[in-house]
């Protein structure tokens, strides 16, 4: 038997996902040391392979195939539109991709101004703006702390991940508009999705069933 490999979000969505497989028995200890600087984890019993990496590129890693499995926030697989199968939602992660700013900020949108939009998903914020608000802007891709695009003048509005909106409150802004509910979401190579299709297929239907069970 091969090794089914899985790519796995480096920080809190590894550690939930291994959470949930551990309660259909799939484990790895090796992982759990949070000194281990090691990447790549085995269990030989089960022929798994695991290994962390940052969000933006699991889609990769699984998109080539030298991940079978991957699981990232739904945020990432649209941003980085790559060919794999999107095959689980895992229910865990959950968030909103939002266009913020200032309150003043609401008429700019409702008047279809060209603003200025900062943000970690150009993608995403094209797609919403020219394809669904047909409104035109100016992209400005940063890689982090996009709150503070809007405080010290850099755009108008930023479009951003929405958690507990506590961040936004601190900076005196606000969500302005939703663009899509996210959570964490499973992937699958296409070629594993044939050739492992006997593995894959019970593992998704098994943490359906857990998910269900949990809610
Ligand atoms: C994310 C996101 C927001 C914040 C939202 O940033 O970009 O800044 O979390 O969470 P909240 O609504 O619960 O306040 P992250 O911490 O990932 O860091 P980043 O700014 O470097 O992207």
């Amino acid at each position: 038997m091969r090794y089914l490999t899985f790519a796995l979000c480096k920080g809190r969505l590894a550690k939930k996902t291994l959470e949930l497989l551990e309660k259909l028995g799939i484990t790895c200890n090796e992982m759990k040391d949070p000194a281990s600087r090691k990447l790549i984890f085995v269990n030989e019993e089960l022929k798994l392979k695991f290994f962390l990496a940052k969000g933006p590129d699991v889609p990769t890693y699984v998109e080539y195939g030298a991940a079978d499995i991957g699981v990232v926030g739904k945020d990432v697989i649209i941003e980085e539109g790559k060919k794999v199968h999107e095959v689980l939602d895992l229910g865990f992660g959950t968030c909103r991709m939002c266009v913020c700013g200032p309150s003043e900020a609401k008429a700019l949108l409702s008047n279809h101004e060209l603003i200025r939009v900062a943000t970690k998903y150009p993608n995403i914020a094209k797609d919403y703006f020219y394809n669904k608000k047909h409104q035109t802007v100016e992209i400005i891709k940063l890689n982090g702390s996009i709150e503070l695009a809007p405080i010290v003048g850099l755009a108008e509005v930023i479009v951003d991940i929405v958690e507990t909106g506590s961040t936004l409150k601190e900076n005196g802004l606000e969500v302005l508009e939703e663009v899509c509910p996210l959570s964490a979401r499973m992937i699958v190579n296409p070629v594993s999705m044939r050739m492992e299709n006997e593995r894959v297929r019970k593992l998704i239907t098994d943490l359906r069933k857990l998910l269900l069970e949990e809610r």
